[in-house]
């Protein structure tokens, strides 16, 4: 068997053209919704990020600003751009790329965002609203994924998923979301004993660590769903996820691709919670 593909590119250009039109219909109500984006220093992988939000939000009828700041910016000069920008009624989402400099505490700047503008999903209380299935945003990456199983019209109900990596932006949420609707989850880690025997038992299998070859065909059960969140290079330079693709894509039903896959999404559901945001406001 061959795996289909979950086609992340797609599915995107489907779910953006519905966000340019409830975007069109909320500008009638003359509100158009609008996303920050902040970029301290200059690291490069995050330029290319924070342009292609920009150019998002444009090509769906978004505002957008992009804010870039040198890598010297203090700590509470970024404190104040944010509390300008919780203020101001032209934004409704507000997005501080990370990683930010060194001497800037990251998690403080992220509270300092207004829930109510926290697109990104990284606020505590935006953590506590998912883990305790209270309105709020739910992190684009993991959310995105959700989609992705809705496109296929997976349904969770009872099945077993696995999900390798624990961080706060993917791992964590990811695993609250598959419980949420009513699966089994197993979340694995660098500390799991033996990943190949949790791997054996999904039904899905969300590979979020950051590193080549995670997952491999002998660790897969034949039929399971397999999505790929790593972005990484291969010794080609050529961008690679997580998975081995070439061998996962003999056993599993359903793979998502690296590129083409699950990163596209997280820009779209970005411009997704942007557009809520914007649409709570005015309900
Ligand atoms: N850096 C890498 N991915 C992300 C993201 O989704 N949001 C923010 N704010 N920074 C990132």
């Amino acid at each position: 068997m061959t795996a289909q593909r979950i086609d992340g590119n797609a599915l995107s250009q489907q779910l953006r053209a519905e966000v340019a039109t409830r975007t069109a219909a909320l500008k009638l109500k003359g509100i158009t919704p609008g996303l920050a984006v902040v970029l301290v220093g200059d690291n490069s992988a995050s330029q290319v990020y924070v342009r292609n939000k920009v150019k998002a939000c444009q090509d769906s009828g978004l505002h957008s600003v992009l804010e870039k700041y040198d890598a010297s910016m203090t700590e509470a000069d970024l404190l104040t751009r944010v509390d300008a920008l919780n203020k101001d009624p032209s934004i409704h989402g507000i997005l501080v790329q990370l990683p930010l400099p060194a001497h800037i505490d990251a998690q403080k700047v992220i509270e300092a965002i207004s829930p109510a503008k926290d697109v990104d999903g990284f606020h505590i209380a935006s953590a506590g609203a998912l883990m305790t299935g209270m309105p709020g945003f739910w992190p684009c990456t993991p959310y995105g994924c959700m989609k992705m199983l809705e496109s296929i019209g997976y349904d969770l109900k009872g099945k077993h998923a696995v999900v390798i990596g624990r961080s706060n932006i993917v791992g964590k949420p990811m695993a609250m979301m598959l419980l949420q609707k009513n699966a089994t989850v197993t979340l694995c880690h660098s500390a799991t004993k033996d990943l190949k025997a949790m791997t054996l038992q999904a039904d899905v299998i969300v590979a979020a660590v950051g590193k080549r070859n995670v997952l491999t065909a002998d660790m897969v059960k034949p039929g399971a769903v397999v999505l790929d969140v790593g972005m990484n290079r291969n010794d080609e330079g050529k961008l690679c996820g997580d998975v081995d693709f070439a061998g996962v894509e003999q056993v599993a039903s359903y793979i998502t691709p690296v590129p083409g896959g699950v990163g596209p999404m997280t820009i779209t559901m970005l411009l997704v919670n942007t557009l809520e945001a914007a649409e709570r406001l005015a309900a």
